[in-house]
């Protein structure tokens, strides 16, 4: 773990009598940073809506800042240019940092059919630690960043249950979870996503971490077709990590994807690939999600939402998050 090199500035103390955002920044950073040195982790949550008049949730990632504004109304979707200064402001005074590294992102609510869409093309790619593993991260180009915060716990719990197991994961994105199932020692881990940028990028992440991709594959598929076909090849995982999109649509799907329509048709297909005592981890940002656990009664669900919501996260329902074992098995 020695050759980590985190970025994690130190910060002065002292209170700012004209700024209670700015003091709020100052004293959650610095309880975090404790923590985020011990864990070997430059890529946190610094404010999350604390302040009524600060509607923001403001990331580090290894020395950038990435804000969310959310807005209100479709109608106002930008922060006003005199929130965008004192934010500027009291990141540039407390961590010495150019607008330059600070990058903003508007959070109106997502329309129904709308798209992980790409915003730029800056391939302004770096490293970020999360629990000793390197993530590559982009802040501009695309709507995330290539590594969802807020399942940082999910992915240690998870992970915790990988060492010798062979390990299946779906709607993988840049592949953060199979990455750290594999440095806990899974012996296979398999990705699925529909995209070739973020299967491309998963593979970069086994690389930066020096992970075979040879005991580690990468399947560009639509996850329902997939399911189907390995299905027919009789092949068995011990843990299986579903942690899909609420809606997606895209031309190399037959149909759109919907959580609470296809959920079930998901779980039930992936409980057929489970080996025996296999456990499947089941995810959502869906906040209307409604999981109707009678249609499961062969399964034992427990719900581990609680447990995996990180100590720089305020929203309990930022994601919720199951456990499903076949009682069977
Ligand atoms: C919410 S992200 C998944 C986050 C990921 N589990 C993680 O922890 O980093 C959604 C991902 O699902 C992929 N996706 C959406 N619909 C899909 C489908 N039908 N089959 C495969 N991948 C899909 C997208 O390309 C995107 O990478």
């Amino acid at each position: 773990m020695n050759e980590v090199a985190l970025y994690l500035p130190s910060i002065a103390d002292g209170e700012d009598k004209t700024s209670s955002f700015k003091n709020r920044l100052r004293k959650n950073y610095r309880h975090i940073r404790k923590w985020a040195k011990r864990t070997t982790t430059d890529c946190f949550r610094i404010y999350d809506r604390e302040i009524r008049h600060y509607p923001l949730a403001i990331d580090f990632y290894a020395g950038r800042f990435c804000v969310h504004y959310f807005s209100r109304t479709r109608e106002a979707p930008e922060p006003s240019a005199e929130l965008k200064e004192e934010v500027e402001q009291a990141l540039r005074s407390l961590f010495g940092v150019t607008p330059a590294l600070i990058y903003w992102r508007t959070r109106v609510r997502r329309q129904k059919m709308e798209q992980y869409e790409k915003k730029e093309s800056s391939k302004e790619y770096f490293i970020g630690h999360e629990y000793g593993v390197k993530f590559k991260i982009n802040l501009r180009d695309y709507l995330d960043t290539g590594l969802f915060l807020d399942h940082r716990e999910t992915r240690q719990i998870v992970a915790a249950a990988c060492p010798g197991k062979r390990v299946l994961n779906l709607f993988a994105y840049t592949c953060a979870f199979s990455v750290h199932a594999a440095r806990a020692g899974a012996t296979f881990t398999k990705s699925v996503d529909m995209s070739n940028t973020y299967t491309a990028w998963g593979a970069d992440n086994f690389e930066l971490n020096a992970l075979p991709l040879k005991k580690n594959p990468i399947i560009r598929e639509d996850c329902l077709k997939f399911l189907n076909q390995e299905s027919r090849t009789g092949t068995k995982y011990d843990i299986i990590i579903i942690d899909p999109p609420t809606i997606s649509r895209s031309k190399k799907m037959l149909e759109m994807f919907d959580i609470q329509i296809d959920y079930v048709d998901l779980l039930s297909k992936a409980i057929k690939l489970l080996c025996k005592k296999g456990i499947i981890f089941f995810s959502t940002n869906s906040r209307t999600f409604v999981f109707d656990k009678s249609l499961f009664s062969t399964c034992s669900i427990i719900d581990i939402s609680t447990k995996t919501l990180p100590l720089d996260f305020h929203d309990p329902k930022i994601h919720r998050c199951w456990k499903i074992t076949p009682l069977s098995s």
